[in-house]
Order: C-alpha cells, then sequence, then structure tokens
C-alpha cells in the first residue's frame, strides 16, 4: 500500500531534518519544513524562517506570522490548521537576509515535494521570492499581484510579503485583503477564473528573458 500523505510529509520532514544540501545549513537551529493539513486546499509559501521560526521550528510564528493568522481569518475565515503554510527555504539566512538563488534551488526539491503530495487549489505566495520560485519569472511583486495565475492543476494567487505590510503602508495591507478574497473565491469556485499569463520580463535585444522561463526540474526529485 502507498504512504498516505501525512506519512509521507513526515518521512519528508525527517529527511530535511538533517539536510545539508546548502550554506545555510550550519548556521540553522532547527529546520523549518512546513505545518498544517496535509490536505490542505490552501497553501502559504513564504521566503525563509526568521528568528522565531529558527528557534521553534515553525515557519510564521513571529510578527509576520501574527499578521498572516490574522489575515487568514479575517478574509478567508480559516485558522493556519486548515492551511498548509511552508516556505522556500526551509533554514533561517543569516541575519535575516535574502535566500540567494543557489539555496532556493537546493531546497526546491522539498517545495515540489510538499506540492505534490499537498495538491492544494489555491497556492498564495507571499512576497517576491516565493512568487518568482513558483512562476519562474523575475518580475517584481508588485506588477505579479492582483491576478491569478494557472500552476499544476489549480493555481497561485501572489501576494506582498506580510513584513511588507507591517512597515506601515496601508495599501499594502488593503491589496493583501483583496488577494486573501481573491484566493477564498477560487477556493468555492466552481467555474475556472480568467487567468493571466505570467508576464516575462523582457531585455532589450534578448527578447525573453533567460531567467522568465521555468526552472528545470530538479535532479534530485524526493517523491
Ligand atoms: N518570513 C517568512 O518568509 N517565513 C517565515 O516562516 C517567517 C517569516
Amino acid at each position: 500500500m502507498s504512504e498516505d500523505r501525512a506519512t509521507a510529509l513526515a518521512r519528508l520532514a525527517r529527511e530535511a531534518s538533517n539536510c545539508t544540501r546548502c550554506r545555510l545549513a550550519p548556521g540553522r537551529t532547527k529546520v523549518v519544513f512546513g505545518t498544517g493539513d496535509p490536505h490542505a486546499k490552501l497553501m502559504f509559501v513564504g521566503e525563509g524562517p526568521g528568528e522565531q521560526e529558527d528557534l521553534q521550528g515553525l515557519p510564521f510564528v513571529g510578527r509576520s506570522g501574527q499578521l498572516l493568522d490574522r489575515l487568514m481569518q479575517e478574509e478567508i475565515g480559516l485558522e493556519r490548521d486548515n492551511c498548509y503554510i511552508c516556505n522556500c527555504v526551509k533554514c533561517r539566512p543569516p541575519g535575516n537576509r535574502d535566500p540567494q538563488a543557489d539555496e532556493i534551488e537546493a531546497c526546491r526539491p522539498y517545495l515540489e515535494a510538499q506540492l505534490e503530495l499537498i495538491e492544494p487549489k489555491v497556492v498564495v505566495t507571499l512576497g517576491n521570492f516565493a512568487t518568482r520560485a513558483l512562476l519562474g519569472t523575475a518580475e517584481p511583486i508588485s506588477r505579479l499581484r492582483g491576478r491569478v495565475y494557472g500552476f499544476r492543476s489549480g493555481y497561485v494567487v501572489p501576494t506582498f510579503h506580510p513584513s511588507a505590510a507591517l512597515r506601515g503602508n496601508p495599501l499594502v495591507v488593503a491589496q493583501m485583503r483583496a488577494d486573501f478574497v481573491r484566493a477564498k473565491e477560487l477556493l468555492h469556485a466552481s467555474e475556472p477564473p480568467l487567468l493571466s499569463p505570467v508576464p516575462r520580463q523582457v531585455q532589450p535585444g534578448l527578447g525573453t528573458s533567460p531567467t522568465g522561463s521555468r526552472p528545470s526540474p530538479s535532479p534530485s526529485r524526493l517523491l
């Protein structure tokens, strides 16, 4: 009999807890694999663990997480246990610096395996790194958000990272709320929505940028 989802995710989390695929491994306290319902229809993908997440081994438990929980409850009517939450990189970048492209690629097989096992209908990507990683584009989140993109057998709804909202711009919070409402509508929709093409950055004289193409499948699949 094949492994059920929860068992497969737990096995992957155990495997990730010993991971040494990239330079983030030596500096971590705990690997932050992901949390929530293995059968969730809604998944959130963030950037990478911060200080609190690194200490507790859970995603989005600091200030950004408190805002994420609030918007999830107020706009979608769900608690974090009803969704699945994870990050592009599972180990904390030192000093909360941005994750680097090779670190995101080294960690990608874990994210791909989570997507494949959970099969969410809607993935809300939080910020530039998650959105670019899933949509395979170099466009900024400010240009990508506000639309729905086809992704695997479901949809990606990009929005700002909660840390951007915590910088105090009320427009960012309002736009995040609108994106969460869009995610809720998609969860309940019986008709397929109008999808947007993923915009590609065009470099003068080169046509579509090489970074605009979907990254090639990881050489080391985990499933
Ligand atoms: N920011 C993220 O992108 N992920 C977390 O888990 C916490 C903060």
